[in-house]
């Protein structure tokens, strides 16, 4: 009896061991929770995400993230200062709030969005999926509409899928902020923000 256990016990160590190889030779052995969770917070550090997705607060030299609202994207109750249209016609200027969170440009005024899993106004209902897809097509979950600039997901969209893993992993542990960032406006809605009025 004490030899068919030692036996068993020896054939599944060998099987693990199989196992383990062939995990190591195929690629990179999977990250925990917590890994993934510290790894996708130094991709979204270097990465840039906060420059544009987390509200700031202004300073001598310029604006800071609001630490107290990380990712939680462009303020919902902010107003819109008036601009002057004609700078930002195509070949012109493209122009940003003290935020960077509101670009205005050819394409019309964008809205940097709410990356907390919030699930009515952040990311809370998105799927691995659909995050990797939105970063890969650069269209909203993959099939929707073009995402507009200066969202780049072209550079994004080019990590490894474990990569990209990783970056939702952490924006998933992060506190749900309810934050309803507005839909974009038009180009040809531009006219009503002229400081020309
Ligand atoms: C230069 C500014 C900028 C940077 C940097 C940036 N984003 Fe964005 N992002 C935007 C803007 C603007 C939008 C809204 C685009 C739109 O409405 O089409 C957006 C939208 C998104 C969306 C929502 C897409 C959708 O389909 O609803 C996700 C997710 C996202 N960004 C993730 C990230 C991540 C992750 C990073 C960092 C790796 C990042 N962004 C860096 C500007 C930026």
């Amino acid at each position: 009896m004490k030899r068919i256990v030692f036996f068993t016990v020896l054939c599944v160590s060998a099987v693990l061991f199989v196992l383990s190889q062939f995990n190591c030779s195929s690629g990179e052995k999977a990250m925990s929770k917590d890994e993934l969770i510290a790894r996708g917070k130094y991709l979204v550090n270097i990465g840039g995400c906060n420059d544009c997705h987390s509200p700031k607060i202004m300073t001598a030299m310029g604006p800071v993230p609001d630490t107290t609202k990380l990712l939680s994207g462009r303020s919902a109750n902010q107003p819109i200062a008036p601009f002057d249209t004609g700078s930002v016609a195509p070949g012109r200027w493209v122009l940003t709030d003290g935020g960077t969170s509101t670009w205005v440009g050819p394409w019309g005024i964008s809205f940097t969005a709410n990356l907390t899993p919030d699930s009515a106004t952040g990311l809370g209902a998105w799927t691995l999926d659909n995050f990797i897809n939105t970063m890969r097509t650069g269209k909203h979950l993959g099939t929707g509409r073009d995402l507009l600039p200066p969202m780049p997901w072209q550079s994004i969209g080019q990590l490894k899928d474990e990569d990209l893993k990783a970056m939702f992993t952490y924006l998933q542990s992060l506190p749900p902020i309810s934050n309803k960032v507005p839909n974009p406006v038009p180009p040809t809605m531009l006219a009503q923000y002229s400081m020309k009025k």
